[in-house]
């Protein structure tokens, strides 16, 4: 493909947009010269029950230390119910929009207001505590975001981990933050399909000590077991809860959520965020990429288990006093029409998804959507992993008509929010680029050495200065914290990703350049998949690797070395891919099991993971320097052997 042409901003976007070009430029030039002044303005868009007097104190070197509005006080679920009712009491909060095509709800601000506080209730009644932390095992439900906002409100945090993580990967989570209380559904469905969230709530429970009470939603009304003295249906304990709590007062900096998230190496780490910065990331972010205007319907197909969901279903969103769509089902079901059905059904008119669905959506062709009008849709947002240009175009000529700005929005969990994407109203786009990044926002690019580059360059993004909604360590680990994020590249954030900067300054993500995979937009370790692969009986030995995928942009690779005398058959390939399946969930599934006699290690024993990438990938006639290796003839099996 040539290269990708630049799409200018159009007139009649930037005539209505919140931001066009003159108020970015002159955003990001006051953003820079005064952050204090600038973000003192910023956070007036967050209600304070004490505003702050002290802005910004951060250091990135030494003990690491990240504190935005350390002296205000605020509660998150007030900013994003109480402070509306007023205005838009009446006005619909979320709409959901269920598995089953025939199934949706319309709630007020009133209305969620109401279901938070009786949630909040039940919480306190079973003696949930400010600064406890409550796990959050969902499906795509109103709950979701009614339990998520009900521990805001007493000032609880909350872990949510994915419906779709197994009962191990939940376990581990809950021990790590020490949760005693959890809040769940019987079933949670997808594509037709159910997931026994409660059941796997029970096999988790069996390592989890602490775990005293559990709160369990009547989704679907399947057989659940409940445990006496544990288990509580919600239905049962709400029904006698008053329908007012008040909002909890809590200072800028302390905890409003854990997510635990993947890294290069060890268990998954969880990223803590705060209060009062989050809040205004997520309001500030929310409000100028998307160009949310009042009364506009907003959609973000993520599920509220990431941080997609959390900071661009929940908080975002409803701290502008949006109307926010929640989707229980997938792209595909029951035909691939369905997400441009929702948008005409709902009259969406800002639709944020992952480059993912695109390239499957693409698969079918243009004809399940052009049988759609799409006439509501206005701005298009893409997230997760890097959007090829192809994918870009074909979301840009076929869903949006050539007519609706796409924001390719960069950022991570640890960012708490966007950090570099186009602005509707104010930014040229070039297909497969995130562009510019959002005033206040200062990414640098750095060789291996630390060197700063300059100009039209590649190298390791990080950031050279802290932005309010910035993560402030890891739950229970600050070391952790500073030695995965400041330790690389002294006196920045390491993101882990690679970028180009071009010569008009925009940014081109590159992809990890860290033992992480990002399989459909979702962060996998390398080093999780290995340890569940060696905890199999035959397993000896495993290496994992992403490589290119048609549609997830990565897939998992896996090279398996055998216990001595286990036979590598094809029954066994599809026992450890299903065991993956079970120890970490779906997403972690191999899509390629290589059975490896062998696996190139230096003379130190490491594993040179390079060539692994390299043969996976079908590089092979670029390998590179083999010489350091320990028995170079492993790499020629490992070549012929290659899955196809
Ligand atoms: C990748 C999801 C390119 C990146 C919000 C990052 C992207 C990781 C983009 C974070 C994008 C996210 N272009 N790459 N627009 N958005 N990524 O923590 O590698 O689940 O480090 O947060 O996804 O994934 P996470």
């Amino acid at each position: 493909m040539s290269q990708p042409e630049t799409i200018p901003v159009k007139p009649e976007i930037a005539a209505n947009a919140l931001v066009d070009r003159a108020r970015y430029d002159d955003m990001a030039r006051r953003a820079a010269e005064n952050p204090e002044a600038f973000w003192a303005e910023e956070s007036k868009r967050i209600t304070w029950m004490t505003p702050p007097t002290r802005i910004k104190n951060v250091t990135f070197t030494g003990n690491v230390s990240i504190k935005w509005f350390e002296d205000g006080v605020l509660n998150a679920s007030a900013n994003c119910l109480d402070r509306h009712l007023a205005t838009r009491g009446d006005q619909v909060a979320i709409i959901w929009e269920g598995d089953d095509p025939g199934e949706q709800k319309h709630v007020t601000y009133r209305e969620l207001h109401a279901e938070v506080c009786r949630m909040a209730n039940v919480l306190k009644s079973l003696g949930v505590r400010k600064g406890d932390r409550v796990t959050v095992y969902m499906p795509m439900i109103v709950e979701a975001a009614v339990a998520i906002l009900a521990c805001a409100r007493i000032g609880a945090v909350h872990s949510v981990v994915f419906g779709g993580f197994s009962p191990d990967s939940l376990a581990n989570r809950i021990q790590d933050c020490d949760s005693s209380i959890l809040i769940t559904a019987d079933e949670g469905r997808r594509g037709g399909r159910k997931v026994p969230l409660k059941a796997n709530v029970d096999a988790a429970a069996k390592s989890c000590p602490m775990l005293k009470k559990v709160v369990v939603v009547k989704a679907t009304g399947g057989q659940v077991d409940m445990q006496d003295g544990r288990d509580v249906w919600y239905h049962e304990a709400a029904a006698t809860m008053p329908l007012d709590c008040p909002p909890e007062p809590m200072n800028a900096e302390d905890p409003l959520f854990i997510l635990y998230t993947s890294g290069s190496t060890g268990k998954p780490k969880g990223v803590l965020h705060t209060t009062g910065g989050y809040m205004v990331w997520a309001s500030f972010t929310h409000q100028y990429v998307f160009d949310y205007h009042d009364g506009e319907v907003y959609w973000c197909t993520a599920d509220v288990g990431w941080v997609t969901g959390h900071t661009y279903i929940v908080y975002g969103p409803l701290a502008n006093g949006a109307t926010t769509l929640m989707f229980e089902g997938i792209p595909n079901y029951p035909d691939t029409s369905r997400f441009w059905q929702v948008v005409d059904k709902h009259k969406v008119n800002i639709f944020y998804t992952a480059p993912t669905a695109i390239r499957a959506l693409m698969r079918d062709g243009e004809g399940p959507v052009k049988k759609t009008s799409r006439a509501s849709l206005r701005v298009l947002g893409s997230v997760g992993e890097p959007i090829n240009p192809e994918a870009w175009l074909w979301y840009y000529r076929v869903v949006g008509d050539q007519r609706c700005p796409i924001v390719d929005t960069w950022w991570q969990t640890e960012t708490g929010g966007i950090l570099i994407s186009a602005l509707p109203g104010a930014i040229d786009q070039k297909p497969g680029s995130a562009t510019l990044p959002l005033p206040g926002v200062k990414p640098v690019l750095v060789d291996g050495d630390g060197n700063v580059l300059e100009g039209a360059t590649e190298g390791n993004l990080c950031l050279a200065d802290s932005w309010p909604g910035q993560m402030r360590t890891v739950y229970g680990d600050h070391e952790r914290f500073i030695q995965t994020y400041f330790s690389t590249f002294r006196g920045f954030y390491f993101s882990g990703d690679g970028a180009r900067r071009d010569e008009d300054g925009y940014y081109w993500i590159t992809g990890r350049v860290d033992d992480v995979i990002n399989v459909s937009g979702h962060r996998m370790g390398t080093a999780e998949v290995e340890s569940a692969l060696v905890a199999h009986a035959k397993v000896a030995e495993a290496a994992v690797v992403g490589f290119p995928h048609d549609i997830k942009g990565q897939g998992i690779y896996a090279y398996v070395t055998l216990v001595a005398g286990e036979e590598p058959t094809e029954e066994l390939r599809k026992e450890l891919v299903m065991w993956v399946r079970k120890e970490i969930g779906p997403i972690a599934a191999p899509d390629a099991i290589q059975w490896a006699p062998g696996l190139p290690k230096t003379r130190s024993g490491k594993i040179m993971r390079r060539i692994l990438r390299k043969i996976a990938a079908n590089e092979t006639d670029s390998l590179g320097d083999t010489s350091t290796l320990a028995d170079p003839a492993v790499v020629d099996d490992l070549v012929r052997n290659r899955m196809a």
